[in-house]
């Protein structure tokens, strides 16, 4: 039998014959690349063939946040998911969510470790965790995504690693890993900058539980961001402008503050604008997903430094950050997510947090998760850990979607995930609207004229008016009509002409 320094090598097939039906399974790390997914793939192809022998088999997935492909489609389309929680990013895992094949449980990352040692999701059977390398004594070297990897590496029964050669020996010099204590044990926590290190470049495991090594060679699956679309680099422009503003009358420092910026096409833009002017001071993020447009701010020196759970990066990112190992490693640290996304470190360090909204309403309030208030998008990830603890709380989006069907500034959020008590900035590609020290009455004014796109400001500014009085002006009969009619017509204002198409 072939071994993997004291433990045993396995096929991926092999693996997968350890899992029982109705386990909990722990995936480890947060984003592609960086996540196991040959024994993943295996398990998909043993459940196809346990169903078609008339067996059940299906196991609960708790994740860090995305669990890759192999999970979300191979694994879902074989119908071998009955619950997963804290995030995914697939269509085919969204609908079957949405279909209510797959009972999702949406959190706040910083809680996911937490809440698994609370005994919330049960008990872990497995833990699969991809690595560059396994130590005898149990030193687990992951790869680019740290997640919720070393919490599962402690609690599960078994344990599974896949090694994966494709990754430089070296990645492992990015993790910076410490599990924190529960209260009362835990004290403060001494990252005062974005580089500093706490931990050690391992998760441990106790050796005995390996249960088996599967070698693999995988590549990144994760697509290239979209090119930055006209509405995104707008958005760019009106938050650099913002914070060249906010330097001005001091109430950034001149050394500018960490950035945390979101996960998706418009936050990769967004970071690839900001990065462009020479105007605002080089700056460092403390953030849990750094995606493709950070490299290019790497190399040109407009970022110096990040702090992340995961490099969310294409292939050939990743390439570029191996190619210059020397370089790169010294300005990344990656961290387990309780520890990325910890309310006290962004407190602490003053973050700007910078996320992406669905949509928005006249007060502040944002949705990021649910569209029309039912159907799941992704889940809210790491957004609410960010924009409730950081000094600046931005929310951005394009101020339309779908050709102009869809506002996303609204009277009413149809489900809120952020409330307009922590939300303190909003920013369209038609403005910015700054929230901060504002009353319901002058907040809604703002984020119409500033915000909203000119097809449907004077709808917004006639719901206000109409509305019954109080503190917040609302019209409870009318407050979801735009989604109504989205619903029932396609557009949220049917009659408006949008041949032309809208700028
Ligand atoms: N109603 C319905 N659909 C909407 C919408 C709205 N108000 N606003 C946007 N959309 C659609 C877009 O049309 C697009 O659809 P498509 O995939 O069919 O083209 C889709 O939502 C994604 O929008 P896109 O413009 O590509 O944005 P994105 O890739 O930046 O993703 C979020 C935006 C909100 C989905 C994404 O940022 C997210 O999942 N956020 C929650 C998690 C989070 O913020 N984590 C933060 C820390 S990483």
């Amino acid at each position: 039998m072939a071994v993997y320094g004291r433990f045993p090598v396995l096929t991926a097939e092999e693996a997968a014959e350890h899992i029982p039906h109705g386990a909990a399974i722990g995936i480890g790390g947060f984003t592609t690349p960086g996540v196991p997914q040959a024994i993943p793939r295996a398990l998909a192809v043993r459940a196809r063939r346990l169903h078609a022998a008339g067996q059940p088999f299906q196991v609960r997935v708790l994740g860090g946040a995305e669990a890759g492909p192999a999970v979300d489609v191979d694994m879902v389309l074989a119908e071998a998911v009955s619950f997963r929680m804290p995030f995914q990013g697939e269509k085919v895992c969204r609908d079957a969510i949405n279909a209510g094949r797959i009972d999702f449980a949406d959190q706040h990352l910083s809680h996911c470790s937490q809440q698994m040692c609370e005994g919330f999701f049960g008990p872990l059977e497995v833990a699969i965790v991809e690595a560059s390398h396994i130590t005898d004594d149990g030193h687990v070297f992951v790869t680019t995504a740290i997640g919720s990897g070393p919490t599962h590496l402690q609690r599960a029964e078994k344990v599974l690693i896949e090694v994966n050669h494709h990754h430089d020996p070296r990645v492992g010099e990015l993790a910076d890993i410490l599990i924190l204590p529960p209260p009362p044990y835990c004290q403060a926590i001494p990252i005062l900058h974005p580089l500093d290190r706490i931990g050690v470049r391992y998760a441990a495991v106790d050796p005995q539980r390996v249960i088996g090594v599967v070698e693999t060679s995988e590549g990144s699956s994760r697509p290239v961001p979209r090119n930055p679309d006209t509405r995104s680099c707008r958005i760019a422009q009106h938050l650099l402008q913002f914070f060249l503003e906010e330097l001005a009358a001091k109430r950034l420092p001149e050394s500018f503050l960490p950035i945390q910026s979101g996960v998706g096409n418009v936050g990769n833009a967004i970071m690839a604008g900001l990065g462009q002017s020479s105007d605002l001071p080089p700056f460092t993020m403390y953030t849990e997903v750094l995606q493709d447009s950070c490299i290019d701010l790497l190399r040109a020196g407009r970022l110096t430094g990040a702090s992340s759970s995961a490099l969310t990066l294409s292939e050939g990112r990743l390439q570029e950050v191996y190619a210059d190992f020397d370089f790169f490693g010294s300005r990344l640290v990656l961290r387990p997510q309780e520890l990325s996304n910890h309310p006290a470190v962004i407190r602490q360090l003053g973050v700007i947090a910078i996320n992406t909204a669905l949509e928005a309403d006249i007060y502040g309030h944002v949705n990021s998760t649910h569209v029309c208030g039912t159907e799941m998008m992704n889940g809210i990830g790491g957004a609410g850990d960010f924009e409730r603890n950081s000094r600046l709380s931005i929310f951005v989006c394009p101020s339309i979607a779908k050709g102009g069907r869809i506002s996303s500034i609204v009277p009413f959020c149809s489900h809120v995930d952020h409330s307009e008590h922590s939300v303190h900035i909003l920013v369209t590609e038609q403005g910015v609207a700054d929230l901060r020290g504002l009353g319901p009455a002058a907040r809604a004014k703002r984020i119409i004229d500033n915000c909203a796109h000119p097809l449907y400001r004077d709808y917004l500014h006639r719901y206000v008016d109409g509305a019954r009085a109080g503190h917040l002006r609302h019209d409870l009969a009318r407050c979801f009509e735009l989604h109504r009619n989205l619903l029932e017509h396609g557009a949220m204002l049917p009659d408006l002409d949008l041949q032309k198409g809208v700028d």
